[in-house]
């Protein structure tokens, strides 16, 4: 158990399984992309530290770049739409994949794919750590998934509560 906060967290998937599932998600990948010179935008912030185990586990040519977009507060989806920002390449012909480190209802993810759509990728696939699919309130295909989890509120590997806990090492599902 760990306390992040107010709140109880218990460990869900641990550093290893997780590290496991990446080396699998970067051979699909790999499959998919390992001759096209794929251009990685990772979701800030909570992708950080996915990306980064992700990007490793590659070893064929490959790029990264960062972007903001987010669009949610404390425990509950807002569903409110922000802009994306900090896109400081061209990504027009270029097989994008999008990382992000948690796929809720799908609302932010909906409305990124549509704003990089407009500028003209070779492709764009997305990699996302972990998905709810119970929570999913729009149409949207994940091309590689790292953990399917039911509706519950996670930290740890990236994900936040409030901005804290993002440090651990393994995910933690909140304790009841
Ligand atoms: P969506 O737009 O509802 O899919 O929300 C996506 C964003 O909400 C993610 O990028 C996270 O920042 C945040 N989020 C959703 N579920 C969780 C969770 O269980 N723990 C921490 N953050 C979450
Ligand atoms: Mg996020």
């Amino acid at each position: 158990m760990i306390q992040v906060l107010d709140k109880h967290f218990r460990k869900l998937f641990s550093e290893s399984e997780i590290q496991e599932r990446i080396t699998k998600m970067a051979a699909e990948i790999k499959a998919d992309l390992g001759d096209k010179s794929p251009l990685f935008i990772a979701v800030l912030n909570g992708a950080f530290i996915f990306a980064a185990d992700l990007m490793r586990a590659m070893d064929f040519p490959c790029e990264i770049t960062f972007v903001k977009q987010s669009s949610y507060q404390g425990m509950d989806s807002s569903g409110k739409i922000t802009q994306l920002i900090g896109l400081d390449r061209d990504i027009k012909d270029r097989h994008v994949v999008i990382i992000e480190d948690i796929v809720d209802s799908g609302l932010t993810m909906y409305h990124l794919r549509d704003q990089l759509l407009q500028q003209n990728p070779a492709s764009l696939r997305i990699a996302c750590c972990t998905f709810k699919p119970d929570a999913l309130k729009c149409p949207l295909k994940l091309d590689y998934v790292g953990f399917e989890v039911s509706n519950l509120f996670l930290v740890g590997y990236g994900l936040d509560y409030d901005g804290y806990g993002r440090q651990y090492k393994d995910i933690y599902v909140l304790a009841e």
